[in-house]
């Protein structure tokens, strides 16, 4: 972990108290001297290298090199194809550490689990047993990062994968009772962000709120957790999920949804407007009056830019 990034104990001792309304863990950053902050989002990758990740991480690398960036996102499904096994589980090294070897990718990791990342052992993958073997990785359920980063664990709120889970074992411990931690969950995430002054105001998780790929919207997220969004309005929704990159405006309100699920296996065959079926990944640069996002495919050409602007002042 770098120095800059400060374990708030506070948060800490809370979690280990309360143990229904769990605050969420913060951490924070200093900003570059020109208070600007960017990082590179990738989704939906770990396959030991295979469906390109290698050839992804090679340009993921190339490009959080020429953009200087300050972090990365994971948007979870980190683990192919039932996340970790253990501790111990070789994936996480073959995956992760030995997949993602440039320089500039020697930042910190923010991960969230991924659906098929609960069907594994999910305790292991938020162990800090990992963050000794490899100290840029750290996954959480949902964590607040600065003020304008909040993490949300997505994957309890759908409902087929506890009605209907196939022949999939999912890890749901310390999930039960659900209803009490989507209930917490969501007054957490909606009390961080109505406390938030931060000028910018991006949410990520791993599930998809308004998405054209395979797996479509997330109407459990759409029922839940967007009411919130609109009412706070925030900027960006960041997911994996649909192992794509998309870029979706909503008519209802400011926000933009921004998928980035493409860290290995993609081509799924489906392809629109404004719609990548291919691996790629997403940077995201935010500054005091400007969010800029670019997509970048396998050989790290731009598939899309998109920004926006705000005049009045305030910080990160
Ligand atoms: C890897 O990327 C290349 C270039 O986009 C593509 O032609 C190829 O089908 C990809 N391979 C897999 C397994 O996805
Ligand atoms: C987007 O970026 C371009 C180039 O930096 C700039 O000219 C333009 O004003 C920006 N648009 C908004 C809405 O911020």
């Amino acid at each position: 972990m770098t120095q800059l990034l400060v374990f708030n104990l506070i948060g800490a001792i809370t979690l280990s108290l309360v143990v229904f309304s769990v605050a969420l863990q913060r951490f924070q950053q200093q900003p570059k001297p020109d208070a600007s902050l960017s990082f590179l989002v990738i989704g939906d990758w770990g396959r030991k290298g295979a469906y390109n990740q290698s050839q992804l991480a090679f340009q993921v690398g190339v490009i959080g090199q020429q953009l200087d960036i300050d972090f990365v996102i994971s948007t979870g499904d980190n683990f192919y194809d039932s996340g970790l096994t253990g501790i111990d589980d070789p994936a996480f090294e073959e995956s992760f550490t030995k997949i993602y070897t440039a320089s500039s990718l020697q930042k910190q990791w923010y991960s969230v689990l991924g659906n098929h990342d609960y069907r594994g052992n999910v305790e292991a993958q938020l162990s800090p047993v990992l963050t000794n073997l490899d100290k840029r990785w750290l996954c959480m359920r949902s964590f607040i990062k600065l003020r304008s980063f909040s993490f949300v664990d997505t994957t309890p709120f759908v409902d087929k994968y506890f009605t209907d889970p196939g022949d999939h074992v999912y890890d749901w411990r310390d999930v039960w009772p659900r209803k009490r931690y989507i209930s917490n969950l969501l007054k957490e995430v909606g009390l961080a962000l109505q406390e938030s002054n931060a000028k910018w105001k991006i949410v990520v998780g791993h599930h998809t709120i308004r998405s054209a790929g395979v797996h479509g919207d997330t109407e459990e997220l759409v029922k839940h957790l967007l009411p919130i969004l609109e009412a706070n309005n925030i900027d960006l929704f960041i997911n994996g999920h649909d192992h794509c990159l998309q870029h979706i405006t909503s008519l209802d309100s400011g926000i933009q949804f921004l998928t980035s699920g493409s860290g290995s296996k993609a081509w799924r065959g489906v392809v629109m407007k404004l719609y990548y079926d291919g691996q790629g990944f997403m940077y995201v640069q935010v500054t005091q009056t400007e969010i800029e996002v670019v997509f970048y495919d396998v050989f790290g050409h731009v598939l899309h830019k998109w920004n926006t602007s705000k005049q009045f002042h305030s910080t990160l």
